[in-house]
């Protein structure tokens, strides 16, 4: 698969999508609900080139005809000049399954739709497509330029040639995939999650501190950041949102949400973004 991309979403992951396919060589369209949001998305590209470019990383000509490769575009029309489609908007189910219902109307038959998603069902985003087949995850990691990670995501129905392309393809990119079933969280977001929510589990039942919990699993788990500090980034409402999701997924009392994560959704404290979560920061 060689040929033009559609990126839909041009926020924190698409904006990264949209670099390593065009630095990757490939003509990209990068779309967004709003004019304003896409030129941010071509712009954020720029300027994370522009920092490979000092570090000399990239040169400043590849810099140019990777950023000369993205066409930002408000509507999906130009998919229909495109092999692969990756969606990267909100992480809403009924958003999903009507963004692919369209694309699936308007793209060439043989192309593949995917998914950045990091906790829905993709085959239910594909039973809304009339080609399950050529639909699958393919979840990529923040911040995507840097982090090496593509997570393969096999829907119910996704065939094994559409699964290869899409390993292939991720290779090409100088990503590493990883192949995993259509089951709620998937390899990946499964298993931080449950960390996540055990780490609230212990500061809850009063096993140690924030800070304690976290400067553990740093310092002794040789974890980049503790899964507290982690949560705060990633939104407490989010971690919330995803246990939920694997408690009813599978019927699991295993992933049961902390009471102390319905607590702090409840009264607004939901990380980095609400300046509060488990650690306080300044606005
Ligand atoms: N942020 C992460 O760390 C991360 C990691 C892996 C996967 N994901 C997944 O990637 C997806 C995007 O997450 P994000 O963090 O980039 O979100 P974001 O909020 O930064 O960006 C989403 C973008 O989608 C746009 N959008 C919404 N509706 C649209 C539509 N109908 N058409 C076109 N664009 C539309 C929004 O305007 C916004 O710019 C989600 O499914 C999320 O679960 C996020």
């Amino acid at each position: 698969m060689t040929g033009k991309v559609f990126v839909a979403g041009a926020g924190t992951m698409g904006n990264g999508i949209a670099q390593v396919f065009a630095t990757a060589g490939h003509d990209v369209f990068l779309m967004d609900t709003d004019e304003n949001f896409v030129k941010r998305g071509v712009e954020t590209v720029g300027k994370n080139l522009d920092r490979m470019v000092k570090k000399g990383t990239i040169t400043q000509q590849d810099r140019d005809a990777a950023v000369g490769r993205i066409k930002g575009v408000t509507s999906i029309d130009s998919a229909a000049e495109c092999d692969l489609m990756v969606e990267a908007v909100f992480e809403n189910l009924e958003l999903k399954r009507n963004m692919f219902k369209d694309f699936d109307a308007i793209m060439p038959k043989n192309a593949i739709l995917a998914s950045n998603t990091s906790s829905q069902s993709i085959t239910q985003i594909a039973a809304a497509t009339a080609r399950p087949d050529k639909v699958i995850g393919m979840h990529f990691f923040n911040p995507v330029p840097l982090m090496k990670l593509i997570e393969i995501i096999k829907g119910y129905l996704t065939s094994e040639e559409t699964c290869a392309a899409i390993r292939d393809l991720s290779i090409k990119l100088g990503k590493t995939p990883i192949v995993a079933n259509d089951y709620p969280g998937f390899a990946t977001t499964r298993l931080i999650m449950v960390m996540i929510n055990e780490s609230v589990f212990a500061l809850w039942e009063g096993v140690a501190s924030a800070e304690d919990i976290d400067t553990g699993m740093k310092l002794g788990m040789n974890h980049p950041m503790g899964p507290l500090a982690l949560a705060d980034l990633i939104g407490v409402d989010v971690c919330l949102n995803v246990m939920e999701r694997l408690y009813s997924g599978y019927n699991d009392p295993k992933y049961r949400p902390c009471p102390l994560l319905k607590k702090m959704v409840d009264a607004g404290l939901l990380g980095r973004k609400t300046s509060k979560g488990f650690y306080s920061y300044d606005s």
